[in-house]
Parts: structure tokens; C-alpha cells; sequence
């Protein structure tokens, strides 16, 4: 089955993302979509043969590729939104309870995001015991949590801020946080 990409045009004219920045940002999402629906074709057509190398590296591959698309649509789905957080609601209470306070799980956050490297900061919940967790995700698919639940999903790859931000990540995630949507957080929590 052919897997459709999702249209997010309704975040163009986000304070602080450009359409531009926007725009290339779709398309890339879009190329993901087209290699995971290629790979899972590639693969069912292929003999199931371990031996194989052009197999085994198609199969490795597929983990990229998935999660660049599936990543990209929780990202997309966590912004464009204006109104601020419940401070008296669920999330902030588990993100209270979780990092000490509010203020406390934002800046681990935020230091996850800055790390040196390509890939993600996502604040998890542990499907097991509800516990919330900030992860850095290396690339697209090197680091998730088992069983674990994204909640708030943050590009950090460089085409993700580069044309406006230039190298000045710090403040593409200043922007980032003006943009959350957390009732979306909200109702992705267990
Ligand atoms: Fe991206």
C-alpha cells in the first residue's frame, strides 16, 4: 500500500519559520514518504536472503527512512499553535512531577536539542510506567526508547533552521517553543 505524505501548509506564517525554510522542509518530509513507500516495495519484491547484501542493506535502511517520514509528522503535528500551556493541566503536572518543575523539564530539553550532532530531542513517555524522558535521537533512528511514547518531537537537523537561523540553533529552538502545541502534547499523553 502506497502511504500518502500529509499536507501541513497550515503551519506557513508560524512567527519565527519562514515559508521558505517551511516550504523546503515539506518537501524533504516528502522524500521520506517516497523512500519508505520505495524501500517497502523494493523489499517484498526481493528474495528473503540474508546473504544477499543489497537485501540486508535495503532492510537496514528502512529504519532510516521510516522514521525521517514518521518523525517529521509528529514534528509538524507538535507546532502552529499560539495559545500557551495549561499550567494546571495533565502535562504540566507530569512535567513537574517528572524534572523537579516546568522551567526544569525546559532546559533539559532545550540542552537535549543543542547538542552537537544531527538528529532529535523528544520528550517521551515510557509506556511501562508513564515516566517522561528527554532523549536525543542521532539521525532518524539511532537511540528511541522501546515502548515509549513520543510526545514532543523537535528537529534539530540543520535544514531545519540553516535559512533563517543560519547556525544559530539556540534561537531556531527559542522559536520553536513560541510555536508548540500543547494540546496536541496533551492528548498524545498516556
Ligand atoms: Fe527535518
Amino acid at each position: 500500500m502506497t502511504y500518502q505524505a500529509r499536507d501541513y501548509n497550515n503551519l506557513i506564517g508560524m512567527e519565527g519559520l519562514s515559508e521558505t525554510l517551511l516550504k523546503n522542509h515539506f518537501t524533504l518530509y516528502q522524500g521520506y514518504v517516497n523512500n519508505t513507500n520505495k524501500l517497502n516495495d523494493l523489499l517484498s519484491s526481493k528474495a528473503k536472503d540474508a546473504t544477499n547484501p543489497e537485501y540486508a542493506e535495503l532492510k537496514r535502511r528502512f529504519g532510516f527512512e521510516f522514521n525521517g517520514m514518521r518523525l517529521h509528522e509528529y514534528y509538524f503535528e507538535n507546532l502552529g499553535d499560539k495559545a500557551p500551556l495549561d499550567k494546571s493541566g495533565t502535562l504540566a503536572k507530569k512535567l513537574a512531577e517528572a524534572f523537579g518543575s516546568y522551567e526544569a523539564w525546559e532546559q533539559d530539553f532545550k540542552a537535549t536539542g543543542a547538542m552537537r550532532g544531527i538528529g532529535w530531542a523528544i520528550l517521551y513517555q515510557d509506556n511501562v510506567t508513564g515516566q517522561l524522558f528527554n532523549q536525543w535521537i542521532n539521525e532518524h533512528e539511532v537511540g528511541h526508547l522501546a515502548g515509549c511514547k513520543p510526545i514532543l518531537v523537535m528537529d534539530v537537523f540543520e535544514h531545519a533552521f540553516m535559512t533563517d537561523y543560519g547556525l544559530k540553533r539556540a534561537d531556531y529552538i527559542a522559536s520553536f517553543f513560541k510555536n508548540i502545541n500543547w494540546q496536541v502534547m496533551e492528548k498524545r499523553l498516556g
